[in-house]
């Protein structure tokens, strides 16, 4: 019997470079899809996947961030006042259980990695989530989900995987791949941002890990890699090679990458489409902008 998932790491210690100058003020964790902030998002798969400790590795100027967990008396005592007893139900979902969530700081921005080890002595000897909020995915079955029924089969640290185009890849970091069992591949080895035509696979890691203690004692050496920052995927690779006991998890659902513009906008779009309350009028105006080009053809 494997031990159980349930705590989860959220790093959000990241700069935000890609959304300056919004950033400069705002946690990108913070900002908006439809009417949730993208943490909301993260915190809501991994609940839903059994996740009853949340460590969130902030940094200076995420205060915005820790205060989105908060009651908020005065706003509940004037929602109450009003009788709108739907918006209150809305703010539910944001309170966490009494002593659930830990902050922990990363002094620096010294890369994924690094963000991770910072919550080591609140992970101790047990398995963890590591998921990070800008990149959001929508599924039936939420991603951490299915990956923590892929760990009580394997035991293994799981990482989520997607095929993305040769040009691509130097973005990502790459699994290369020892057996591949469908929605699961076991992997000989992992390359975080491949140079241009040497990576192993096209089989691309996103924002969702289940780790082993093991991986966290990795990054202790505290070496950098790729770009100068302390990578994640490395010590993932070390592990490899340590116990040959990674998997590579083809989660179902479809991943948008929110810490990128285009991105965002494009998850803003099929988020909004989704809704019903929005899907009819943002539609109709998609349809329009689409006429408007073609007659302009
Ligand atoms: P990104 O690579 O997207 O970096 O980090 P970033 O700083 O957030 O954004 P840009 O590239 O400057 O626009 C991926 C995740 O890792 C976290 C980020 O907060 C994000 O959730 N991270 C990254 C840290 O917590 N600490 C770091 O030192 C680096």
């Amino acid at each position: 019997m494997h031990k159980k998932v349930t705590k989860a790491i959220f790093p959000v210690a990241g700069l935000g470079t890609r959304f300056l100058p919004a950033t400069k003020s705002v946690p990108k964790e913070i900002m908006t899809l439809v009417d949730r902030p993208l943490i909301q998002y993260a915190i809501d798969e991994a609940r839903a996947a059994g996740i009853t400790e949340f460590i969130f590795v902030t940094s200076r100027g995420k205060g915005a961030l820790e205060d989105y967990f908060d009651h908020s008396p005065t706003l509940e005592a004037e929602l109450e006042r009003k009788g709108k007893t739907d918006l209150m139900e809305v703010l539910q979902d944001t309170y966490m259980d009494s002593g659930a969530v830990a902050y922990v700081r990363q002094h620096k921005a010294m890369g994924l990695g690094h963000a991770v080890w910072c919550a080591r002595r609140l992970i101790g000897n047990e398995p963890v989530a590591v998921l990070l909020p800008d990149d959001v995915i929508a599924s039936d079955t939420p991603c951490l989900k299915q990956m923590v029924e892929a760990y009580e089969q394997t035991g293994g640290n799981v990482v989520a995987a997607m095929e993305v185009p040769s040009e691509r890849t130097s973005s990502y970091g790459v699994l290369d791949v020892k057996e591949d069992m469908g929605n699961m591949v076991s992997v000989k080895g992992m390359v975080e941002k491949p140079e241009a035509g040497t990576a192993p696979s096209n089989l691309a890691v996103i924002g969702r890990y289940i780790l082993t203690p093991d991986v966290l004692g990795h990054l202790d050496t505290m070496e950098e890699g790729a770009g100068g920052e302390i990578q994640l995927t490395d010590a993932i690779a070390k592990e490899i090679q340590a116990s040959d006991n990674v998997y590579g998890f083809r989660f179902r659902g479809q991943r948008f990458d929110c810490g990128s513009k285009a991105g965002f906008l494009q998850a803003t779009v099929a988020f909004g489409l989704a809704r019903e309350e929005l899907k009819d009028e943002l539609q109709g105006y998609l349809n329009e902008l689409a006429a408007v080009k073609q007659a302009a053809e």
